[in-house]
């Protein structure tokens, strides 16, 4: 079986309700996955939730609640986010999965038999909201920032298994200089590279303290550390251990996607877990940056944490979608404003493309009876916009395998700007006027086609809008049986089709 392109998000703590950067990962994914399977590929999704560790069992005690209980509570609103956000996950897994215990034990067993595991105590200071060991370095860089900004951590002395991560320090380094794609964006890969060259030290992977979690094999004082278990929902979401068949599928993943803030636990730890495993590498670890909130950082105590739900009762699923993707590159960091979200809705899709498809059905209506006109002969002004579609369709080509999703948009935006101008100078009301009705029929069929391009080209990332356009385009054929190279053929909407120009697609909003 020819192998899938396997994505995935971060799966989300389930101590706190979903916020933008939960929807934000999760919404590049889908826009990953679905344009892949515009080009044809056979697609794995997975996304779900994190549901052991110290801080959940904490959250849970202080709600007076079973952690399972606030699991069970709040994983709905995770599924149901996909749901509101249109998103195409395949599966969803929860880390209180039994598929994943046994998943998790295995890894663990494995890494155990290559000799990576021993038995000691770790004292040292824990960061429970991060669920990280704190290093000396780190610990320094924390005394050094201002009492206000200091993570909370606490003194730890406790038995406990360690995991030789120095042992990997050169593997790793080895790996990272053979695969230098291995970390997006590149700088980011420097980071690591420079976290790695500092020295590795073993790195504690079980906790006695506390019990929500899966317990290590044979000794179930100890509870395995929150992140080996999480990191492991890759290889269980894709039929590790047993599946043979689902994991050759699939595994290894082709990206892994993350947020700068988790680089260290995808980048190097999880690659020196497999590497002990013996168990492929992912491909790719992709790092995004952050969202400020109208210029703050998002945080429960300023009380500006952006629900998704509410963004989307705002504006729309897709609205939603296209203005993280087409805010910032992919990488950086950014600022969600609702004076930006409303202005990228204005200028970009109701001037541009709202109104290129409006004012062409309109047109379509009025001059041929809401029948897609035939073509007469092309004038090179009509070829021209062919070229640019072409150009365009592997222009995005390339920037979505880059991952620059802003830039994929701009393209396309590029292009319905040449298209609204061909529109501008071709004149079809003059044209109509003249009754020159072949000229007027070549001219609406052209900018059909543009169109029905464009459709394809927004699917991923405008899903709903996309279905809306192309129903309006009057195909009997169902837009997600479409691929790329369709839109690569000049002539996707059929003359004769019956169009409808309907409500307005993308209505203006008022500045607030
Ligand atoms: N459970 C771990 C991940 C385990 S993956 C094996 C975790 N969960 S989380 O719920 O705290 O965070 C999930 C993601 O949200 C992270 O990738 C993080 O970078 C992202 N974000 C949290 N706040 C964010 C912003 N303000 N902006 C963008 N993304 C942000 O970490």
């Amino acid at each position: 079986m020819s192998k899938t392109f396997y994505v995935t998000t971060p799966i989300y703590y389930v101590n706190d309700v979903p916020h933008i950067g939960h929807a934000y990962t999760t919404i590049a994914a889908d826009v990953i996955a679905r344009f892949k399977r515009l080009q044809g590929n056979k697609v794995f999704f997975l996304t779900g939730t994190d549901e052991h560790g110290q801080k959940i069992e904490r959250t849970a005690e202080s709600n007076g609640e079973k952690p399972i209980e606030l699991a069970d509570r709040v994983v709905k609103r995770f599924q149901n986010l996909s749901d509101a956000l249109n998103i195409t996950n395949d599966d969803f897994i929860r880390t209180t999965e039994e598929r994943h215990r046994i998943s998790v034990e295995e890894i663990f067993r494995r890494v155990e038999k290559a000799g990576d595991i021993y038995l000691s105590e770790y004292e040292g200071w824990y960061d429970v909201r991060n669920e990280a060991f704190i290093t000396e370095t780190q610990l320094e860089e924390i005394m050094d920032l201002p009492e206000e900004k200091r993570p909370i951590i606490e003194k730890v002395k406790e038995e406990s298994y360690f995991f030789r991560l120095s042992k990997y320090q050169e593997p790793l380094l080895e790996y990272y200089k053979d695969h230098p794609d291995f970390v997006s964006p590149s700088y980011r890969l420097n980071e690591v590279v420079k976290f790695v060259e500092g020295g590795l030290r073993d790195l504690s992977i079980s906790r006695t303290t506390f019990t929500w979690g899966i317990a290590v094999p044979g000794n179930p004082k100890h509870v395995i550390y929150v992140w080996f278990d999480a990191l492991t929902n890759y290889l269980t979401g894709v039929g590790f251990p047993d599946n043979e068949k689902m994991l050759n599928a699939n595994w290894p993943a082709d990206v892994h996607l993350v947020g700068k803030d988790i680089l260290r636990f995808h980048a190097v730890y999880w690659p020196a877990f497999l590497m002990s495993a013996g168990i492929l590498l992912p491909k790719k670890v992709f790092a995004h940056g952050w969202w400020t909130v109208e210029g703050e950082k998002m945080s429960k105590s300023v009380g500006n944490v952006v629900d998704p739900y509410q963004v989307v009762e705002e504006f729309g699923a897709d609205v939603f979608r296209y203005f993280l993707m087409r805010e910032i590159p992919f990488g950086q960091d950014g600022d969600f404003s609702k004076n930006s979200i409303i202005a990228r809705v204005n200028g970009e899709l109701a001037n541009g493309l709202g109104n290129l498809v409006s004012r062409t059905l309109g047109m379509i209506e009025k001059y041929f009876d809401g029948k897609v006109p035939e073509p007469g002969e092309l004038k090179d002004e009509d070829e021209s916009v062919r070229t640019k579609a072409l150009s365009s369709v592997e222009l995005v080509e390339k920037e979505m395998d880059e991952m620059a999703f802003h830039k994929a948009l701009v393209s396309l935006w590029d292009f319905i700007g040449d298209v609204n101008k061909y529109v501008d100078e071709s004149a079809p009301w003059i044209l109509a006027k003249e009754k020159n009705e072949e000229r007027l029929g070549t001219v609406l069929w052209t900018i059909v086609q543009a169109i029905g391009v464009v459709t394809i080209l927004i699917y991923p990332f405008m899903p709903e809008s996309a279905e809306k356009i192309w129903e309006r385009l009057g195909s009997s054929q169902p837009l997600n049986s479409k691929l790329l190279s369709d839109a690569k053929e000049w002539g996707i909407v059929k003359s004769g089709q019956t169009v409808e120009k309907g409500q307005s697609l993308f209505p203006r909003f008022e500045n607030k």
